[in-house]
């Protein structure tokens, strides 16, 4: 009988498969060809370019988050090429919303390089030390990340600025594309050993931070801005936590029973 990692590992990689495939046929997006830059809003409202330009600073951590990240999973053969081609993704949603803040005038290249030195002073760490952890967290910071792009998308809306509408929905359907990735690696590691990642589950829930938190400079400035369109403590439970646990198939209950939500760890 073949090994149990070496079973798992040939699912998750087929999972990748098909996430590759589907992301090839229907979601590939270029950023200077799909988002129609001749009609950039010039002199909208300061606090909806320190949204994207804050969205810009937390996808510039991207080389921390691949770096650390794969090294983390490089043993599970899908997890390590899902990684590579995430990170492509996500490298995209710098670049557009870089592009954004300078095409629509609202920073300057000198403002934009200035934040991105700003942010190569910090690092980034992981804020879980098991492959397990780490992938829940992944399943729930992509769907927070998902329901704040849209929440915003809705503000740029409301705003007149189409074209930043269409950024953040563009950004958005990719982070719900890899919610879902992360969540089906879940899902298999939940058939394997029920217990131990209800535990885990209920450990991420429990510690669960979004990635920008004491690194981004400004931080707390920048989140009161982003709070007047975002989620507060019950919405983070409703749009975000619940959606992830039915998308696992996993119960409330279930959870409340784990060492982790217990207090026993
Ligand atoms: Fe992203
Ligand atoms: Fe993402």
């Amino acid at each position: 009988m073949r090994e149990r990692d070496t079973i798992r590992s040939e699912r998750i990689y087929r999972q990748y498969l098909g996430f590759f495939d589907k992301a090839e046929q229907e979601r590939r997006w270029n950023p200077y060809r799909d988002v129609p830059w001749d009609r950039v809003e010039r002199g909208g409202s300061e606090e909806l370019a320190t949204v994207a330009e804050t969205f810009c600073a937390v996808e510039s951590y991207l080389p921390d988050y691949v770096s650390k990240g794969l090294n983390l999973v490089r043993q599970s053969f899908g997890q390590a090429w899902f990684s590579a081609n995430w990170a492509y993704e996500e490298s995209k949603h710098t670049v557009v919303l870089i592009e954004y803040l300078m095409r629509s005038g609202r920073r300057t290249p000198e403002q934009v390089f200035d934040l991105q030195e700003r942010l190569r002073r910090v690092e980034w760490m992981l804020p879980f030390d098991t492959a397990r952890r780490m992938t829940i967290y992944g399943c729930l910071q992509e769907m927070a990340t998902f329901v704040i792009y849209m929440r915003q998308a809705e503000r740029a809306k409301r705003e007149g600025d189409e074209v930043l509408h269409g950024i953040f929905r563009l950004i958005g359907r990719d982070e719900m594309a890899h919610t879902h990735f992360y969540g089906d690696v879940v899902k298999v590691l939940l058939e394997e050993d029920r217990a131990e990642t209800l535990d885990d589950i209920a450990h991420v829930f429990s510690h669960f931070q979004m990635p920008g938190v004491g690194i981004v400079p400004e931080y707390d400035a920048r989140i009161e801005i982003m709070r007047k369109a975002g989620i507060d403590r019950a919405l983070f439970l409703q749009k975000i936590c619940f959606p992830v646990l039915k998308y696992l198939g996993v119960t409330r209950s279930e959870l409340r029973f784990t060492r982790a939500a217990q207090g026993s760890e």
